[in-house]
């Protein structure tokens, strides 16, 4: 009897969704997590700063709660959050099966802490952070994240001045540039209906999954 040819399994992947404040990666992140259960493929949505104890400490200190704070030491939070996070919710969610898809990863700290902090050091900080199998970087002008910010009336936190979020912006397109030798990221272009960079996510995550799983030849 000839053998039945049988479905590869797809082994879960850990998906990073990327962008500037007001970019709109929460809001993508949890389209991709339905979109993906809707079809058949278990995922799990998920974001940093994390719900951990440090993850909490972190929103207080970006609202504004424990100023002045030092630089370097949210720089360490972030890289001991991403452990915990790692640890406690990522590599449990892919045990058990389930896509991870992460709204913020290593990638914030590189284009944010090193505003103030040394490149080298905060990339140290985050070197045994598993690599996500595909980064979506949503890229846009700083001004028009601003202007959605503004519409849906998000309070201002620590990194929201204009200037700031121009450097992240320009730190994040350098990043993709500069890792797409090593890691695989991609830049989709944000300055359009979120259904639009919807769509195009989508193209992205079939593409790695059907990498990961070629459809069956019969
Ligand atoms: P959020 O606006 O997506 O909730 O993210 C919170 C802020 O924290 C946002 O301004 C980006 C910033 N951030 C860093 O500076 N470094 C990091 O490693 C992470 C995960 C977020």
């Amino acid at each position: 009897m000839p053998a039945t040819p049988t479905t590869p399994a797809v082994a879960p992947l850990l998906i990073a969704i990327e962008g500037i404040d007001g970019a709109g990666t929460t809001t993508q992140t949890e389209r991709l997590r339905a979109w993906l259960e809707a079809s058949g493929r278990p995922a799990h949505a998920t974001r940093e700063p994390s719900t951990g104890p440090v993850g909490r400490l972190i929103r207080e200190v970006l609202a504004g709660q424990h100023a002045p704070f030092d630089k370097a030491a949210l720089a360490l939070l972030f890289a001991a959050d991403r452990m915990d996070h790692v640890t406690r919710e990522i590599e449990p969610a892919l045990a058990a099966g389930r896509h991870v898809l992460t709204d913020r990863y290593y990638h914030s700290s590189f284009a944010y802490q090193t505003l103030d902090a040394d490149g080298a050091w905060v990339r140290t900080l985050s070197a045994r952070a598993r690599r996500p199998d595909l980064t979506l970087l949503i890229d846009l002008p700083a001004e028009v994240a601003a202007e959605r910010r503004r519409l849906a009336g998000r309070p201002d936190e620590l990194f929201d001045a204009l200037v700031t979020q121009r450097r992240v912006a320009d730190a994040y397109r350098a990043l993709a540039r500069e890792l797409s030798g090593s890691e695989r990221i991609v830049v989709v272009p944000g300055d359009r209906p979120a259904d639009a960079v919807f769509a195009a996510l989508c193209v992205e995550v079939e593409r790695v999954l059907a990498e990961v799983a070629p459809p069956a030849r019969g």
